[in-house]
């Protein structure tokens, strides 16, 4: 089979198309054609040998990918054989997913409910998962504003819509004009771009000059920065992500002084809570009330490509790859 192949840690380009033997599935396990590959913001950090957690640094030669969508072909001793030809998606575990098959436990695979495209799916299985789980955790309340950096992003984009679904005021925080033209289009009413010199001042004429009752960090260093301070006196910072190479810093005095509380970081939810969060989210959205924002697939030969748009801040939502 094809597969998209990491020999060395570095820029885009040392992903390299391959042809390599097909993974078999063994005891407990399941075998999918894949037709979907989930791209993730972190496996950028992983490629360039930045991962922000070095137990995400795989050993070379490894192919990245850690979700795809398709049909179950094969299953390993003791898994039903029901499952072959059902539709599916499924972390890999970690890595194996850039390519035309990928082997998984048969415990990960979710069946992407009727009425929902794989596609669709696929793009639920990272985004929506964290974005439903830091909802439930951080639990934005009917009338609160929350601030949500990177808002055209993929988990953003999803954080804004469960904010609104629950009766709180999201501002959309995004990165050049151009994003902030789209997130007004998904109906997002408040935005502002935090590459202007006076983001935050923007930030608190929209909310009538105090500050804001939750945010969601995904982007950390300076932005993240400036956004908690943001926060008003007994407040909620969810940071979960460090898209700009750095985790925001957290000073603890400081949150004791402000009475503020950190949503987040010290809970470790459990793959069973992480997988429930996943149900979740294909549940919600083949119902009609989330909707995963595809904003650019591409060949999976072209996986460098991906990576590379990424890096740029050039996507917008979620990035596919299909074999
Ligand atoms: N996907 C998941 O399930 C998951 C789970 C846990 C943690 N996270 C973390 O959450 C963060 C967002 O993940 P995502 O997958 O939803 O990514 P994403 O938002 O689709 O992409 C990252 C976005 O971050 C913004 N950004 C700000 N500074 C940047 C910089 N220096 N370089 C690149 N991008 C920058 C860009 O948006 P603007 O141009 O609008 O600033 C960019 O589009 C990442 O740190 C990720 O590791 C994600």
């Amino acid at each position: 089979m094809w597969a998209v192949v990491l020999e060395t840690f570095g820029p885009p380009d040392v992903l390299k198309l391959r042809e390599v033997p097909d993974p078999v599935p063994g005891p407990g396990q399941a075998l999918i054609d894949v037709a979907v590959v989930n791209v993730t913001f972190v496996e950028t950090q992983v490629r360039a040998g930045a991962a922000p957690n070095p137990a995400l640094a795989p050993t070379l030669p490894a192919i990245l990918g850690n979700g795809v969508g398709g049909e179950v072909i094969a299953v390993g001793d003791g898994v039903d054989q029901a499952l072959i030809g059902t539709r599916v998606i499924s972390t890999t575990g970690g890595t194996g997913g850039y390519a035309e098959r990928a082997v998984v436990n048969a415990t990960d695979l979710l069946e992407v409910p009727e009425g929902l495209g794989l596609q669709e799916a696929t793009a639920l299985l990272a985004d929506g998962r964290t974005a439903i789980w830091l909802t439930q955790l951080a639990e934005p309340q009917a009338g609160e504003w929350v601030l949500i950096e990177a808002a055209a992003g993929g988990v953003g984009s999803l954080l804004t819509q469960l904010v609104r679904a629950r009766g709180a005021r999201p501002i959309a925080a995004v990165g050049g004009e151009r994003k902030r033209r789209l997130v007004t289009q998904w109906g997002v009413e408040d935005s502002v771009d935090y590459t202007t010199a006076d983001w935050t001042d923007q930030v608190r004429a929209i909310i009538g000059g105090r500050g804001v009752d939750l945010v969601f960090d995904g982007v950390g260093g300076a932005i993240g920065q400036a956004a908690f301070g943001l926060v008003r006196e007994g407040g909620r910072f969810a940071p979960y992500g460090m898209a700009s190479g750095a985790m925001t810093t957290l000073d603890e005095e400081e949150i004791q002084r402000r009475g503020l509380t950190i949503v987040g970081p010290s809970a470790r939810p459990s793959p069973e809570e992480l997988r429930q969060a996943a149900r979740t989210a294909l549940q919600e959205a083949a119902a009609g009330r989330l909707r995963p924002v595809i904003g650019q697939t591409f060949p999976l030969r072209a996986a460098a490509e991906a990576h590379a748009a990424i890096e740029a801040r050039a996507t917008v939502g979620k990035t596919l790859l299909i074999p």
